[in-house]
């Protein structure tokens, strides 16, 4: 059987998530991970018992016995510099999203994993959301006729917005709907987004760290179709990080509308009142199963290294969906629709906008 070595580089909660998953792999020859914080490094040694755990993401980078690495790091600054390392020495490469801040790091990113032909993908897990395959299936198969419109609402509760806005400033749409901006653009490949138009509204969140509460943004697709999406992180603190979801897709043939609020198994108890488990993005280990997608995700990468076939999201999708939240924040910021791709103006005005954050 074909196995190979593999490392996870920070290995906080996705990266612990992905540690976890690949230390049950038969697929796995050999585990190594590496964490700055020393009681991290050692809580996930003793979950996944790694060939090797170290401090230092050079000590990775420099093990030619691991061919496949998943970066896993905060805050998001991390991930071009390790992602560029890691690629530079030819290993296999699923980087968390975002791919990068900035548009010339993506490139070279993707410039990087091409020179050097090796795989690049990002962890945009909602793609092995059963909900969501079924979705692609369904337009694939032409159940819904030709897609006229589509609109995914998503809310996390404060504690998980509280937690991704301290470390870093980027918008309810570069974090979070970054996911439904994915997925809808795969769902309605071959179609492109040429115009944002985006709002944003404070709340909660201001007084913290003067992020919007809740962004909701309309793409106009080059065919025409109108797609809208909304994202929020202020929801009462509830099951930890908690995530619900709520998509319609209609079309000339058919609807399809999908509940991804989790509201169909509940817990309730005494102490801890009433509890939605397994609603995370990232979704679970529950003993023997993985409840949600991130499980899949992390051995999908694995085998599309070991058969060579297709990685699930190519880089450049990646890199126009960084271009479609990026309008967003400029069109939030300056009240106008904003035309894709970026104009030269858009990219200076993104840049002045990121400096005066
Ligand atoms: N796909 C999803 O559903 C999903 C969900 C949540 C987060 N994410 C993405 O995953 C990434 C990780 O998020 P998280 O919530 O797991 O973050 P986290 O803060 O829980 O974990 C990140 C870990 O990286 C470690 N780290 C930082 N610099 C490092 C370095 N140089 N070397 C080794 N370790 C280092 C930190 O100490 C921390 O433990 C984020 O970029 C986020 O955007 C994806």
């Amino acid at each position: 059987m074909v196995t190979t070595e593999v490392a996870v580089i920070g290995t906080g909660w996705c990266g612990g998530i992905r540690a976890e998953t690949l230390a049950k792999s038969a697929l796995v020859d050999k585990l190594h991970i590496c964490e700055i914080l020393p009681e991290r490094l050692e809580e996930v040694r003793a979950l996944t018992n790694p060939a090797t755990a170290t401090l230092d993401y050079q000590d990775i980078v420099a093990n030619p016995a691991i061919s496949v690495v998943y970066i896993s790091t905060t805050p998001e600054q991390t991930h071009y510099p390790i992602a560029r390392d890691c690629l530079k020495a030819g290993k296999h490469v699923l980087l968390e999203k975002p791919i990068a801040l900035e548009f010339w790091e993506a490139d070279e990113l993707i410039a990087l994993a091409k020179s050097n032909r090796v795989k690049f993908t990002i962890g945009y897990s909602q793609r092995f959301n059963p909900k969501i395959a079924y979705a692609k299936k369904s337009i694939a198969e032409g159940k819904l006729g030709n897609v006229v419109n589509v609109m995914v609402s998503r809310h996390l509760s404060r504690n998980l917005g509280k937690k991704i806005a301290n470390r870093v400033k980027l918008s309810p749409a570069a974090m979070e709907s970054t996911h439904d901006l994915d997925f809808v653009f795969w769902l309605l490949e071959p179609a492109k987004p040429v115009k944002v138009y985006s709002q944003g509204a404070y709340g909660y969140m201001k007084e913290l760290n003067g992020s919007y509460d809740c962004m909701w943004s309309t793409v106009t697709m080059d065919d025409g179709t109108l797609v809208v999406v909304g994202g929020g992180w202020n929801l009462p603190p509830s099951y930890p990080n908690y995530c619900g979801t709520w998509i319609e897709i209609t079309g000339t043939e058919g609807a399809l509308i999908l509940d991804d609020t989790a509201r169909d198994h509940w817990l309730n108890t005494v102490s801890g009142g009433t509890q939605y488990p397994m609603s995370t993005m990232p979704g679970e280990h529950v003993d023997h199963v993985f409840a949600g997608q991130m499980g899949p995700e992390t051995i999908h990468f694995l085998e599309a290294v070991l058969k060579d076939g297709p990685v699930m999201v190519e880089p450049a999708h990646a890199r126009q969906v960084m271009e479609a939240y990026s309008a967003a924040d400029l069109s939030a910021d300056c009240g106008e629709p904003i035309s894709l791709p970026l104009s030269n103006y858009s990219i200076s005005k993104l840049a002045d906008l990121k400096a005066a954050r």
